[in-house]
């Protein structure tokens, strides 16, 4: 069995946060953030809204986008659970009215979608379930130091969930295979010290929140994406001439185009929505696929691949035939201008 993408949903918090009002409080400023990143806003989760109700709600948007009324397993991934234990999947489970399937959080940061599908495609694979919802979802404006401008402005909140079926292989939509790696021994680029059983307390605040080596973590992301596209599509015998659409997880503008140099691939096959979303960690992919078929960037039979990169370090990729799914962006839609890829 293989698993086969049926349904897209999408759940974005609706207060956007602009640069400018960024840089009203920080050392910042709007052509910085822009020039660096590529990000014009973002959007921030109010207190009250959390991982769990972004999750449940894209998870809901993506079921009725499949036609589907439930499925048998859920697997969230999200490195900002609403807390440390228990897992946030059950309570996704529970909103949607799923209580007694299994439930599960994959902490993979922001290669977690793809970690996550391929959790839930080894699931289906078992015969364990025939319908698995798999969803991103981060909070990570809470992980930020407001105060931190080599954090602050890069983050924004958000969820994307897809409903996975069982299937084959020659099917539209079908998933895989997957090239997944870790890197442990650079924990420490991307790093939230303080909260877990190492430092459970901390007399220092600013250990609670997320520290990030940008400039490090940039060399390595644009390194590893590389070597794992060029990894998978060599196991998927697709030529790079074949790809039509690479959807990376959205960090950072400048390295999806030193990828996409490096791969030797026109920008124009770049999906991009960081723009309006900023990083969002593990909602990063699913977004971006949706906008991208929102904006007609993205149509079916297009040979698409998947890449990401995040803290742990966690890096992977996989592929895809973009199957007739049109997704359900439930009304957060952003202008169409963030297809244009952006040359400098
Ligand atoms: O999603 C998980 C994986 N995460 C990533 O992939 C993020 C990867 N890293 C990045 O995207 C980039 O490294 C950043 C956007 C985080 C930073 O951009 P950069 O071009 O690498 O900047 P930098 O860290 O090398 O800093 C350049 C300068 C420094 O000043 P000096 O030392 O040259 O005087 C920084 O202090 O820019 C300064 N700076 C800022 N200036 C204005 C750093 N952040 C800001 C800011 N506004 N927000």
């Amino acid at each position: 069995m293989t698993a086969v993408l049926a349904g897209l949903g999408t759940c974005l918090p609706p207060r956007v946060v602009g640069n400018r009002e960024l840089s009203q409080r920080l050392d910042t400023s709007d052509d910085w953030i822009q020039a660096r990143t590529g990000i014009h806003e973002r959007r921030i989760a109010d207190t009250g809204t959390t991982t769990v109700g972004m999750a449940t709600s894209a998870a809901d948007a993506a079921l009725s986008d499949s036609g589907m009324a439930d499925v048998d397993a859920l697997v969230l991934a999200t490195s900002t659970p609403d807390q440390l234990c228990p897992g946030s999947a059950p309570q996704v489970a529970a909103g949607l009215g799923l209580s007694g399937i299994p439930a599960l959080d994959v902490n993979a940061a922001c290669t977690g979608f793809l970690y996550a599908l391929a959790t839930a495609g080894g699931m289906l694979a078992a015969e364990l379930a025939e319908r698995v919802l798999v969803i991103g979802a981060d909070t990570f404006s809470r992980l930020c130091d407001p105060d931190d401008r080599t954090t602050a402005p890069i983050f924004g909140d958000g969820a994307g969930a897809v409903v996975l079926r069982a299937g084959t292989a020659a099917e539209p939509g079908a998933l895989g295979p997957f090239d997944l790696h870790a890197d442990g021994t650079r924990a420490n680029l991307l790093v939230v010290p303080a909260g877990g059983s190492k430092q459970r307390f901390s007399d220092n605040s600013h250990d609670y929140f997320l520290h990030m080596q940008g400039r490090e973590v940039f060399r390595h992301a644009c390194a590893k994406m590389a070597e794992s596209v060029l990894a998978v599509l060599r196991v998927a015998r697709l030529p790079l001439a074949g790809v039509d659409r690479l959807v990376g997880h959205q960090a950072n503008l400048r390295i999806l185009q030193t990828l996409a140099a490096r791969l030797g691939l026109d920008e124009k096959h770049l999906v991009t929505n960081i723009g309006h979303v900023g990083n969002t960690s593990a909602a990063s992919i699913p977004l971006a696929l949706a906008d991208a078929v929102d904006g007609g960037h993205l149509r079916p039979g297009h040979h698409v691949v998947l890449t990401a990169f995040g803290a742990g370090l966690t890096w992977g990729s996989s592929v895809l035939t973009w199957p007739p799914v049109r997704g359900n962006m439930q009304g957060h839609r952003i202008p169409e201008d963030s297809y244009e890829p952006v040359v400098r």
